[in-house]
C-alpha cells in the first residue's frame, strides 16, 4: 500500500541480481520526480562499474511497467521514479476503500507500557509535566491503534520523606480543611506551607520525622492520613487529564508506592548477583560504561545509607515488574531529557541483572523544556513555576474567543466546545509538532494562528472538508474512478498515500514532529487543491474523483490528529 515500499520491493530483487548480494534501493521522495534511488552509486566501488551504467542495468531488470510512467537514469547514477497516475488512482481507492486508510496492524503485536505524566502527590502538576502528558498520550494513542496491547503507567510521586512533613501539615490543617484545600487544586500553597514549617520549627521537623517512620512502619492510622492525601492529589489530577483530553484514567496509577513489596526482593536479586557495592554506607551498582566527567565509575544508589530505597531502586524493581510480571516486550519513558543519565543507569543495571535482555527493550523518551517568550523557563507572573491549568484555561479562552469572533453563527454550547477542541489542540500540537529533543517557546500568537503548522489550521483544513460534504448532500463514492490530470490533484494523491509510512516511522521512532509535519504537508497540498480544482461545480466522473480525495484528506486528518489527541470539530 505504502508507495515507497511498493518501489523497494519491485527494485530490490533487480538490485541483487546486478550486485550479486540483497541490496537496499534506498528508495526516497525526490524533487525531480516523484521518487530516486540512489543506490546504485554506493555500489560502483563494489562492482567496480560505473553507477550509471549499473542504473541502466537495474531499470531494464526492475518490474515496474505497471507502476511507473517513467524510469530515468539521471545524474551521476540516480534513477529517477514516477509513478504513474493509474498506480497512484489505485492506490487512492485501496485506501479510500480501506477502514485503517492503508494503514496495516502490527504483524507482530507487543505489550508495550508508556510510562507517562508521572507527577508528584501534593505538588503542582506543572508544565514539565504537560510535555510527558501530552508526548506519552500520542505514543499510547498511536501504538494502541496499531494493534498493540498498551499498558499505561503514571508513576505518580506518592512515597518518600516529604510524606512525614505533608502528613504533619494535614493534621495541622485538620484533614477537613486539607482535603478542601487539595481538591481545589492548590497543591503548591499545601506543599510551601509544609516545607516553610519544616524549614522554621524545629519540633515541626521532628514530628516529620517520626511521621516517616511511622509511614514506612505501616502504621494504621499514618497510612489512612498518607492514603487522604493520594486520593485527593489523584482527583485533581483526573480533572487535568479530563481538560486535556488525554486517555489516562484512575486505574492507570500506578504511584512509586505499588512497588513498596518489590524493593527488598528487586535489591536482593542485585546482592545474589553479586552486583552491589558498598559505597559510603550506602549499597551501589556499577554498571560499566556509566562514568562521570572526572572519568570516575558512576554508582545507582539502590539502598541509601539509612536503608532507605529511593527513586533508582524504584525504578528498577518498576522495570523488573513490566517485563516480568507483564511481560512487556517495549518500555517507554517519556521524561524529561534532565533524567536521561538516571535511565541509562537503572536500565544498565536492569540489563546486568538479566531483567531487560533482547528482544524486550527500554527507551527513554526524553524531551526538553517549554521556554517562555523571554527565551527562558516558564514563568507565571508572579514568579513561580506556571500552573498547567493556568496555561490551559488561558488557551481555551483565547480559542473561544477566536471561534466566536470568526464565526458568529456558532451557537454558544458549540462556540465553547470548539474553543476547547482547539485551544487544547493548540497547545498539544506546539508540544509535539517541534522536535522533543529539543526547548520549545510557548508562543500563543503562533500556536493559535490559522496560517502555517499548527492544530489551527489542520483543524480548519478538516473543517472546510466537513462543508464541502454538508453542501454535497452525501458521502463519496469509494469505487469511483480516480483521475489525477490536474498536477494539484496528483500532489495531493501522493501525499495521501504517504500516510502509512508515516505512522509506521512514528511508532518505531516516537518522534511526533514527522506526523505532524506529514498532516501539515497534506493540508497545505488540499488547499492548494481546493483552490484549482473545483469539486461541487465540477460534474461526472470528475467531480465523483475529487469527493473522494476531499473525503479521503478529511479521513487521514482526523486519524492523524486523533492519534495525536487532538479533536477535529467539524465546524470551526
Ligand atoms: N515523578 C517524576 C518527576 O516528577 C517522574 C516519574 C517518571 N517515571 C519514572 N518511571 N521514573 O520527575
Amino acid at each position: 500500500m505504502d508507495l515507497e515500499k511498493l518501489l523497494s520491493d519491485r527494485l530490490a530483487p533487480a538490485f541483487a541480481a546486478v550486485a550479486g548480494v540483497p541490496v537496499d534501493p534506498a528508495v526516497r521522495r525526490s524533487q525531480h520526480a516523484d521518487f530516486q534511488s540512489d543506490a546504485a552509486l554506493g555500489l560502483a566501488r563494489r562492482l567496480g562499474r560505473p553507477p550509471r551504467e549499473i542504473a541502466a542495468e537495474v531499470r531494464e531488470r526492475a518490474a515496474l511497467a505497471d507502476l511507473c510512467a517513467a524510469v530515468e537514469v539521471s545524474g551521476p547514477g540516480f534513477l529517477n521514479l514516477t509513478v504513474a497516475g493509474h498506480a497512484l488512482g489505485g492506490l487512492v481507492s485501496a485506501m479510500a476503500a480501506d477502514p485503517r486508510l492503508g494503514v496495516p496492524l502490527a504483524a507482530e503485536p507487543e505489550t508495550v507500557v508508556v510510562d507517562y505524566s508521572g507527577p508528584n502527590v501534593a505538588k503542582e502538576m506543572h508544565v514539565g509535566h504537560l510535555r510527558s502528558t501530552v508526548i506519552g498520550d500520542a505514543a499510547a494513542r498511536t501504538l494502541e491503534w496499531l494493534g498493540h496491547r498498551v499498558l499505561r503507567a503514571n508513576h505518580l510521586g506518592d512515597w518518600g520523606t516529604p510524606f512525614g512533613m505533608l502528613i504533619e501539615h494535614l493534621l495541622d490543617l485538620g484533614e477537613a480543611g486539607a482535603a478542601q484545600e487539595l481538591s481545589m487544586g492548590d497543591l503548591d500553597g499545601f506543599y510551601k506551607a509544609a516545607r516553610a514549617k519544616f524549614d522554621d520549627d524545629e519540633a515541626f521537623r521532628e514530628r516529620s520525622r517520626q511521621r516517616v517512620v511511622a509511614l514506612q512502619g505501616g502504621d494504621p492510622a499514618t497510612l489512612r492520613l498518607w492514603r487522604l492525601l493520594v486520593t485527593q492529589s489523584e482527583s485533581y489530577f483526573l480533572t487535568v487529564y479530563d481538560l486535556l483530553d488525554v486517555t489516562l484514567t484512575g486505574d492507570d496509577f500506578r504511584g512509586e508506592s505499588s512497588y513498596h513489596d518489590q524493593l527488598a526482593p528487586t535489591v536482593g536479586e542485585l546482592d545474589r548477583l553479586g552486583l552491589l557495592r558498598r559505597s559510603d554506607g550506602a549499597d551501589c551498582v556499577f554498571p560499566p560504561g556509566s562514568v562521570g566527567r572526572d572519568g570516575e565509575p558512576l554508582p545507582l544508589i539502590v539502598r541509601k545509607s539509612d536503608g532507605g530505597y529511593g527513586y533508582p531502586a524504584t525504578d528498577l524493581a518498576a522495570l523488573r515488574h513490566r517485563t516480568g510480571a507483564l511481560g512487556a516486550t517495549r518500555l517507554l519513558y517519556v521524561v524529561g531529557l534532565p533524567q536521561r543519565r538516571h535511565f541509562e543507569m537503572v536500565f544498565a543495571v536492569a540489563a546486568q541483572a538479566g531483567w531487560l535482555a533482547p528482544p524486550v527493550r527500554a527507551e527513554h523518551v526524553g524531551f526538553g523544556s517549554i521556554l517562555g517568550p523571554d527565551g527562558r523557563m516558564l514563568r507565571s507572573r508572579a514568579g513561580g513555576s506556571v500552573k498547567l491549568v493556568e496555561l490551559l484555561t488561558e488557551a481555551v479562552g483565547r480559542a473561544t474567543a477566536l471561534a466566536r469572533e470568526r464565526n458568529p453563527e456558532l451557537g454558544e454550547a458549540e462556540a465553547t466546545e470548539v474553543g476547547r477542541a482547539v485551544g487544547v489542540g493548540a497547545i498539544k500540537y506546539a508540544d509535539l509538532s517541534g522536535d522533543r529533543h529539543k526547548d520549545y517557546v510557548l508562543d500563543w500568537e503562533r500556536m493559535l494562528s490559522l496560517d502555517g503548522n499548527t492544530a489551527p489550521y489542520l483543524q480548519y483544513a478538516y473543517s472546510r472538508v466537513r462543508s464541502i460534504f454538508r453542501r454535497a448532500g452525501a458521502a463519496a463514492r469509494p469505487d469511483a474512478e480516480i483521475s489525477l490530470a490536474e498536477p494539484a490533484e496528483r500532489a495531493l494523491a501522493m501525499e495521501l498515500v504517504g500516510f502509512a509510512a508515516v505512522v509506521d516511522e512514528v511508532a518505531g521512532g516516537l518522534e511526533f514532529h514527522r506526523l505532524t509535519a506529514y498532516l501539515h504537508r497534506l493540508a497545505v497540498a488540499f488547499s492548494a487543491f481546493y483552490e484549482r480544482c473545483p469539486v461541487l461545480r465540477a460534474q461526472g466522473p470528475i467531480r465523483e474523483s475529487r469527493l473522494v480525495l476531499c473525503e479521503l484528506t478529511g479521513r487521514v486528518l482526523r486519524q492523524g490528529l486523533d492519534l495525536l489527541g487532538i479533536r477535529t470539530p467539524e465546524r470551526l
